[in-house]
């Protein structure tokens, strides 16, 4: 089982980026492999050119890994209202998986995380960000994680997430691990399946 991760940003404890780890962590001690682009990698990644097929060799990583996915969990912070450019950046650059069997992320849970400092858009950018898992045919988890980073620190000087928020956010990982054991077995767009 593969659970990947995409989200953080360049800035020095991220806390998207640390809300990606500690969820990804929950999904490791049930048994997942892992991997997570954060804020640095996402920042290597060009502006994606839909116009121009050739690709650096890190953008071919994050389309191939994403491609053998088993679920996924993105987080974003809320920049004016809305998704990161980082973010989305990577998130465009996954139309490379358009004409796949199973485009984008058919038949794969997404777990959606928003980091930001106020509740106002934390709402706001996790309907977006779930919106756009809808536009790539992922499955968006009931629980959605919205950290108010100016209200209480979800994050220890360490990195580390207790209380509530490491509650949520295990509770996020484990609704996107519970949705792959179930489609383990089958096909990943019910649609294809095959009728008797
Ligand atoms: C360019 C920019 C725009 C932001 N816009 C908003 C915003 O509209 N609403 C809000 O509550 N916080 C906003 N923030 C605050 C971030 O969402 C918040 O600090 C978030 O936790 C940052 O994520 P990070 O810790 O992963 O870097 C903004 C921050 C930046 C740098």
């Amino acid at each position: 089982m593969l659970i990947v991760g995409i989200g953080g940003t360049t800035r020095p404890g991220s806390t998207s980026e640390l809300a990606v780890a500690t969820a990804l962590a929950a999904a490791q001690r049930k048994g997942a492999d892992t991997r997570h682009f954060g804020g640095t990698y996402l920042a290597s990644l060009p502006h994606y050119t839909p116009e121009n097929p050739a690709r650096t060799a890190a953008q071919h990583e994050l389309v191939e890994t994403v491609r053998h996915a088993d679920g996924l969990i993105i987080a974003t912070p809320g920049y004016h209202g809305g998704i990161s450019a980082l973010v989305k950046n990577a998130l465009d650059l996954l139309e490379d998986l358009r004409t796949d069997t199973s485009p984008y992320f058919t038949g794969r849970a997404v777990g959606c995380i928003v980091t930001a400092a106020g509740w106002q858009a934390c709402g706001t950018t996790l309907t977006s960000l779930r919106s756009v898992v809808h536009a790539m045919r992922g499955w968006p988890t009931p629980l959605g994680v919205t950290l108010n980073t100016a209200a209480t620190p979800p994050f220890g000087r360490d990195g580390a997430c207790t209380g509530p928020a490491a509650d949520r956010l295990t509770g996020l990982a484990n609704q996107v691990l519970s949705f792959a054991t179930c489609h383990a077995s089958g096909p990943r767009d019910p649609a294809t399946a095959p009728t008797a």
